[in-house]
Protein backbone atom coordinates (compact mmCIF):
# COMPACT_ATOMS: atom_id res chain seq x y z
CA UNK A 1 0.00 0.00 0.00
CA UNK A 2 1.35 3.41 -0.78
CA UNK A 3 2.22 5.06 2.40
CA UNK A 4 0.43 8.67 1.19
CA UNK A 5 -2.60 6.73 1.53
CA UNK A 6 -2.52 5.92 5.13
CA UNK A 7 -3.98 8.36 7.74
CA UNK A 8 -2.25 6.71 10.41
CA UNK A 9 1.00 3.96 10.61
CA UNK A 10 1.76 2.52 13.93
CA UNK A 11 5.21 -0.39 14.41
CA UNK A 12 5.70 -2.21 17.31
CA UNK A 13 4.52 0.26 19.73
CA UNK A 14 5.51 -0.01 22.84
CA UNK A 15 4.75 1.78 26.53
CA UNK A 16 5.97 1.14 30.04
CA UNK A 17 4.65 3.16 32.41
CA UNK A 18 7.38 4.86 35.21
CA UNK A 19 5.93 2.18 37.58
CA UNK A 20 6.51 -1.20 35.20
CA UNK A 21 2.94 -1.14 34.07
CA UNK A 22 3.45 -2.56 30.62
CA UNK A 23 0.62 -0.99 28.92
CA UNK A 24 1.57 -1.64 25.02
CA UNK A 25 3.49 -4.69 24.01
CA UNK A 26 4.17 -4.52 20.17
CA UNK A 27 1.32 -3.09 18.57
CA UNK A 28 1.04 -2.69 14.43
CA UNK A 29 -1.65 -1.52 12.87
CA UNK A 30 -2.64 1.04 9.70
CA UNK A 31 -5.42 2.82 9.22
CA UNK A 32 -6.08 4.36 5.67
CA UNK A 33 -7.63 7.79 4.94
CA UNK A 34 -11.00 8.42 5.03
CA UNK A 35 -11.68 5.29 7.31
CA UNK A 36 -14.25 4.79 10.20
CA UNK A 37 -12.26 2.79 12.39
CA UNK A 38 -12.49 1.46 16.01
CA UNK A 39 -10.70 0.48 18.48
CA UNK A 40 -12.73 -2.13 20.66
CA UNK A 41 -11.10 -3.56 23.94
CA UNK A 42 -11.71 -3.79 27.20
CA UNK A 43 -11.02 -1.60 30.54
CA UNK A 44 -7.26 -1.20 30.59
CA UNK A 45 -6.39 -2.72 27.17
CA UNK A 46 -4.23 -0.02 26.15
CA UNK A 47 -6.61 2.19 24.34
CA UNK A 48 -6.32 5.72 25.66
CA UNK A 49 -2.38 4.96 26.01
CA UNK A 50 -2.10 4.48 21.83
CA UNK A 51 -4.17 7.94 21.64
CA UNK A 52 -2.13 9.09 24.31
CA UNK A 53 0.89 9.21 22.58
CA UNK A 54 -0.09 10.04 18.73
CA UNK A 55 -1.71 13.04 20.86
CA UNK A 56 1.78 13.66 22.28
CA UNK A 57 0.66 13.60 25.91
CA UNK A 58 2.04 10.24 26.76
CA UNK A 59 5.83 9.64 25.59
CA UNK A 60 6.15 5.84 23.82
CA UNK A 61 8.71 3.60 25.00
CA UNK A 62 9.87 2.45 21.54
CA UNK A 63 8.04 2.26 18.05
CA UNK A 64 7.09 4.16 15.04
CA UNK A 65 3.88 6.33 14.90
CA UNK A 66 3.34 8.12 11.19
CA UNK A 67 0.34 10.41 10.69
CA UNK A 68 -0.35 11.76 7.28
CA UNK A 69 3.40 10.70 6.65
CA UNK A 70 4.78 12.23 9.18
CA UNK A 71 6.87 10.39 11.35
CA UNK A 72 6.48 11.65 14.93
CA UNK A 73 10.18 11.20 15.96
CA UNK A 74 11.54 13.55 13.19
CA UNK A 75 8.26 16.03 12.20
CA UNK A 76 6.73 16.20 15.53
CA UNK A 77 5.03 19.63 14.57
CA UNK A 78 3.60 18.50 10.84
CA UNK A 79 2.63 15.02 12.27
CA UNK A 80 0.25 17.15 15.16
CA UNK A 81 -0.71 19.01 12.90
CA UNK A 82 -3.05 17.08 11.12
CA UNK A 83 -4.44 15.47 13.77
CA UNK A 84 -6.24 15.94 16.60
CA UNK A 85 -7.55 13.56 19.92
CA UNK A 86 -10.69 14.32 21.82
CA UNK A 87 -9.66 12.84 25.11
CA UNK A 88 -11.88 10.79 27.44
CA UNK A 89 -11.26 13.26 30.33
CA UNK A 90 -12.48 16.74 29.63
CA UNK A 91 -9.59 19.09 29.42
CA UNK A 92 -10.84 22.50 29.31
CA UNK A 93 -11.10 25.95 31.65
CA UNK A 94 -14.61 25.45 32.93
CA UNK A 95 -14.98 29.07 34.08
CA UNK A 96 -13.99 30.12 30.19
CA UNK A 97 -16.56 30.93 27.78
CA UNK A 98 -17.76 28.21 25.25
CA UNK A 99 -16.90 30.50 22.11
CA UNK A 100 -13.49 31.38 23.50
CA UNK A 101 -12.58 27.91 24.53
CA UNK A 102 -13.24 27.10 21.05
CA UNK A 103 -11.70 30.01 19.64
CA UNK A 104 -8.53 29.63 21.82
CA UNK A 105 -7.65 25.94 20.41
CA UNK A 106 -7.16 27.47 16.63
CA UNK A 107 -4.43 29.93 18.31
CA UNK A 108 -2.30 26.74 19.08
CA UNK A 109 -2.14 26.25 15.41
CA UNK A 110 -1.35 29.83 14.38
CA UNK A 111 -4.91 30.48 13.22
CA UNK A 112 -5.93 34.41 14.10
CA UNK A 113 -9.85 35.00 15.69
CA UNK A 114 -10.96 36.13 12.92
CA UNK A 115 -10.51 33.07 10.33
CA UNK A 116 -11.19 30.86 13.23
CA UNK A 117 -14.53 32.68 13.53
CA UNK A 118 -16.46 31.01 10.54
CA UNK A 119 -15.53 27.12 11.46
CA UNK A 120 -16.31 27.50 15.30
CA UNK A 121 -20.07 29.37 14.15
CA UNK A 122 -20.08 26.23 11.85
CA UNK A 123 -19.18 23.41 14.03
CA UNK A 124 -21.32 25.05 17.32
CA UNK A 125 -24.19 24.93 15.27
CA UNK A 126 -23.81 21.82 13.78
CA UNK A 127 -23.23 20.02 17.65
CA UNK A 128 -26.09 21.82 19.00
CA UNK A 129 -23.88 24.59 21.26
CA UNK A 130 -24.19 27.69 19.17
CA UNK A 131 -26.91 28.97 21.59
CA UNK A 132 -24.91 28.43 24.48
CA UNK A 133 -21.62 30.08 22.91
CA UNK A 134 -21.61 32.76 25.44
CA UNK A 135 -21.93 30.64 28.83
CA UNK A 136 -18.87 28.94 30.91
CA UNK A 137 -18.20 25.84 30.39
CA UNK A 138 -18.91 24.70 33.95
CA UNK A 139 -22.74 25.67 33.32
CA UNK A 140 -22.69 22.85 30.12
CA UNK A 141 -24.44 19.18 30.79
CA UNK A 142 -21.77 16.01 30.76
CA UNK A 143 -23.04 15.63 27.09
CA UNK A 144 -22.84 19.25 26.22
CA UNK A 145 -19.27 19.27 27.35
CA UNK A 146 -18.47 16.64 25.02
CA UNK A 147 -19.56 17.84 22.41
CA UNK A 148 -18.00 20.78 23.04
CA UNK A 149 -14.57 18.69 23.30
CA UNK A 150 -15.18 18.01 19.90
CA UNK A 151 -16.43 21.40 18.39
CA UNK A 152 -12.78 22.72 19.72
CA UNK A 153 -11.16 19.38 17.93
CA UNK A 154 -12.26 20.51 14.60
CA UNK A 155 -11.64 24.06 14.56
CA UNK A 156 -8.21 23.52 12.50
CA UNK A 157 -9.69 20.79 9.96
CA UNK A 158 -7.60 18.02 11.02
CA UNK A 159 -7.31 15.36 8.77
CA UNK A 160 -7.62 12.91 11.60
CA UNK A 161 -10.07 13.24 14.16
CA UNK A 162 -9.74 10.67 17.22
CA UNK A 163 -12.62 10.04 19.94
CA UNK A 164 -11.43 8.42 22.77
CA UNK A 165 -15.08 7.13 24.25
CA UNK A 166 -16.81 10.05 22.51
CA UNK A 167 -20.24 8.79 23.79
CA UNK A 168 -19.41 8.57 27.38
CA UNK A 169 -21.93 10.52 29.41
CA UNK A 170 -24.38 11.00 26.39
CA UNK A 171 -27.94 9.95 26.06
CA UNK A 172 -29.46 7.87 23.76
CA UNK A 173 -30.93 10.45 21.71
CA UNK A 174 -28.21 13.07 21.51
CA UNK A 175 -25.69 9.80 20.88
CA UNK A 176 -27.39 9.36 17.52
CA UNK A 177 -27.42 13.29 16.41
CA UNK A 178 -23.65 12.80 17.10
CA UNK A 179 -23.75 9.72 15.17
CA UNK A 180 -25.13 11.58 12.50
CA UNK A 181 -22.90 14.28 12.39
CA UNK A 182 -19.49 12.09 12.60
CA UNK A 183 -20.74 10.15 9.70
CA UNK A 184 -21.27 13.27 8.03
CA UNK A 185 -17.79 14.37 8.98
CA UNK A 186 -16.76 11.15 7.70
CA UNK A 187 -18.08 11.39 4.57
CA UNK A 188 -16.84 15.03 3.97
CA UNK A 189 -13.80 12.73 3.59
CA UNK A 190 -12.42 12.97 7.25
CA UNK A 191 -10.64 10.22 8.76
CA UNK A 192 -12.11 9.08 12.18
CA UNK A 193 -11.09 6.51 14.61
CA UNK A 194 -12.61 6.30 17.63
CA UNK A 195 -12.53 3.46 20.98
CA UNK A 196 -15.37 2.23 22.57
CA UNK A 197 -16.55 -0.56 24.70
CA UNK A 198 -19.39 -1.25 22.76
CA UNK A 199 -19.73 -2.64 19.89
CA UNK A 200 -23.24 -1.78 19.04
CA UNK A 201 -21.11 1.78 18.40
CA UNK A 202 -18.50 0.50 16.05
CA UNK A 203 -21.35 -1.56 13.91
CA UNK A 204 -23.08 1.69 13.29
CA UNK A 205 -20.85 3.94 12.44
CA UNK A 206 -17.13 2.05 11.59
CA UNK A 207 -15.98 0.17 8.75
CA UNK A 208 -12.97 -1.80 10.12
CA UNK A 209 -11.81 -2.29 13.55
CA UNK A 210 -8.98 -3.66 15.58
CA UNK A 211 -9.06 -5.77 18.57
CA UNK A 212 -6.91 -4.70 21.45
CA UNK A 213 -6.20 -6.72 24.72
CA UNK A 214 -3.71 -6.61 27.36
CA UNK A 215 -1.47 -4.14 25.16
CA UNK A 216 -1.69 -6.26 21.86
CA UNK A 217 -3.70 -5.97 18.70
CA UNK A 218 -5.71 -9.38 18.82
CA UNK A 219 -7.57 -8.83 15.33
CA UNK A 220 -7.54 -6.28 12.78
CA UNK A 221 -10.21 -6.70 10.61
CA UNK A 222 -13.45 -5.11 8.59
CA UNK A 223 -16.46 -4.40 10.95
CA UNK A 224 -18.55 -6.60 8.49
CA UNK A 225 -16.27 -9.70 8.46
CA UNK A 226 -16.56 -9.63 11.99
CA UNK A 227 -20.42 -9.31 12.54
CA UNK A 228 -20.97 -12.47 9.86
CA UNK A 229 -18.70 -14.77 12.43
CA UNK A 230 -21.24 -13.89 15.56
CA UNK A 231 -24.34 -15.33 16.50
CA UNK A 232 -27.65 -12.80 16.09
CA UNK A 233 -28.34 -10.95 18.90
CA UNK A 234 -31.50 -10.14 20.88
CA UNK A 235 -31.97 -6.84 22.53
CA UNK A 236 -34.04 -5.71 24.64
CA UNK A 237 -36.07 -2.07 23.60
CA UNK A 238 -37.61 0.14 26.55
CA UNK A 239 -40.25 2.55 24.97
CA UNK A 240 -42.55 4.82 25.63
CA UNK A 241 -45.69 3.09 24.84
CA UNK A 242 -46.56 -0.72 24.15
CA UNK A 243 -45.35 -1.51 20.23
CA UNK A 244 -48.08 -2.54 18.30
CA UNK A 245 -46.34 -1.27 15.15
CA UNK A 246 -45.90 -3.29 11.49
CA UNK A 247 -42.56 -1.90 10.13
CA UNK A 248 -40.02 -4.04 12.68
CA UNK A 249 -40.91 -6.97 11.40
CA UNK A 250 -37.51 -8.70 9.45
CA UNK A 251 -36.78 -7.94 13.49
CA UNK A 252 -39.11 -10.73 14.84
CA UNK A 253 -40.39 -8.63 17.66
CA UNK A 254 -41.43 -9.64 20.75
CA UNK A 255 -43.46 -7.19 22.78
CA UNK A 256 -43.90 -7.49 26.44
CA UNK A 257 -45.62 -4.57 28.31
CA UNK A 258 -43.59 -1.25 26.73
CA UNK A 259 -40.38 -3.25 26.02
CA UNK A 260 -39.57 -4.71 22.88
CA UNK A 261 -37.03 -7.49 21.99
CA UNK A 262 -35.68 -7.59 18.70
CA UNK A 263 -32.87 -9.25 16.84
CA UNK A 264 -30.20 -7.85 15.32
CA UNK A 265 -28.14 -10.03 12.84
CA UNK A 266 -25.40 -8.76 9.81
CA UNK A 267 -28.11 -7.73 7.88
CA UNK A 268 -30.30 -6.09 9.83
CA UNK A 269 -28.79 -3.23 12.22
CA UNK A 270 -29.64 -2.02 15.24
CA UNK A 271 -29.56 1.73 13.94
CA UNK A 272 -32.07 0.54 10.90
CA UNK A 273 -34.16 -0.78 13.92
CA UNK A 274 -34.14 2.50 16.14
CA UNK A 275 -34.77 4.53 12.78
CA UNK A 276 -37.96 2.54 11.97
CA UNK A 277 -39.05 2.68 15.68
CA UNK A 278 -38.49 6.91 15.15
CA UNK A 279 -40.67 6.73 11.88
CA UNK A 280 -43.64 4.56 13.76
CA UNK A 281 -43.62 7.74 16.32
CA UNK A 282 -42.31 5.22 19.05
CA UNK A 283 -39.66 7.23 21.83
CA UNK A 284 -36.74 5.00 22.96
CA UNK A 285 -36.47 4.90 27.35
CA UNK A 286 -33.15 3.05 26.80
CA UNK A 287 -31.90 -0.41 25.55
CA UNK A 288 -30.01 -3.26 26.08
CA UNK A 289 -28.48 -6.22 24.92
CA UNK A 290 -30.02 -9.64 26.64
CA UNK A 291 -26.83 -11.55 25.19
CA UNK A 292 -23.31 -10.22 25.36
CA UNK A 293 -22.13 -10.43 22.25
CA UNK A 294 -19.24 -8.47 22.17
CA UNK A 295 -18.65 -10.00 25.79
CA UNK A 296 -18.67 -13.52 24.12
CA UNK A 297 -16.71 -12.77 21.41
CA UNK A 298 -13.80 -11.29 23.74
CA UNK A 299 -13.86 -14.32 25.53
CA UNK A 300 -13.31 -16.48 22.12
CA UNK A 301 -10.93 -14.03 20.98
CA UNK A 302 -8.57 -13.84 23.82
CA UNK A 303 -8.45 -16.79 25.15
CA UNK A 304 -4.38 -17.85 25.45
N1 LIG B 1 -0.33 7.42 33.68
C1 LIG B 1 -0.24 6.13 33.94
N2 LIG B 1 0.67 5.65 34.78
C2 LIG B 1 0.77 4.31 35.03
N3 LIG B 1 0.00 3.38 34.45
C3 LIG B 1 -0.93 3.78 33.59
C4 LIG B 1 -1.12 5.18 33.28
N4 LIG B 1 -2.13 5.28 32.37
C5 LIG B 1 -2.56 4.03 32.15
N5 LIG B 1 -1.85 3.12 32.86
C6 LIG B 1 -2.02 1.64 32.83
O1 LIG B 1 -1.86 1.19 31.50
C7 LIG B 1 -2.80 0.15 31.17
C8 LIG B 1 -3.63 0.56 29.95
O2 LIG B 1 -4.46 1.67 30.30
P1 LIG B 1 -5.31 2.51 29.25
O3 LIG B 1 -5.80 3.72 29.96
O4 LIG B 1 -4.51 2.70 28.02
O5 LIG B 1 -6.52 1.50 28.96
P2 LIG B 1 -7.89 1.72 28.15
O6 LIG B 1 -7.96 0.62 27.13
O7 LIG B 1 -8.02 3.10 27.68
O8 LIG B 1 -8.99 1.42 29.28
P3 LIG B 1 -10.47 2.08 29.49
O9 LIG B 1 -11.38 1.32 28.60
O10 LIG B 1 -10.73 1.77 30.95
O11 LIG B 1 -10.40 3.55 29.22
C9 LIG B 1 -3.61 -0.07 32.44
O12 LIG B 1 -3.03 -1.16 33.13
C10 LIG B 1 -3.43 1.22 33.21
O13 LIG B 1 -3.52 1.00 34.60
MG1 LIG C 1 -9.36 4.66 28.05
Amino acid sequence: MQKSELALSIKNLTKTYWNWTKALSGITFDIKKGDFFALLGPNGAGKSTTIGVISGLVTKTSGQVIIGGHDLDHSWAEARMGVWVVPQEFNFGIFEKVYDIVIAQAGYYGISRKAAAPNAEKYLKALGLWEKRNVQARTLSGGMKRRLMIARALIHDPIVLILDEPTAGVDLELRHGMYTFLREMNESGMTIILTTHYLEEAESLCRNMAIIDAGMIRKQWPIRELLATMEDEVITIDLDKKYTGQALEKYAPKSEGDSVDVTISSKYSLDDAIKILGQEGYKIISMKPKSGRLEEFFLKSTKK
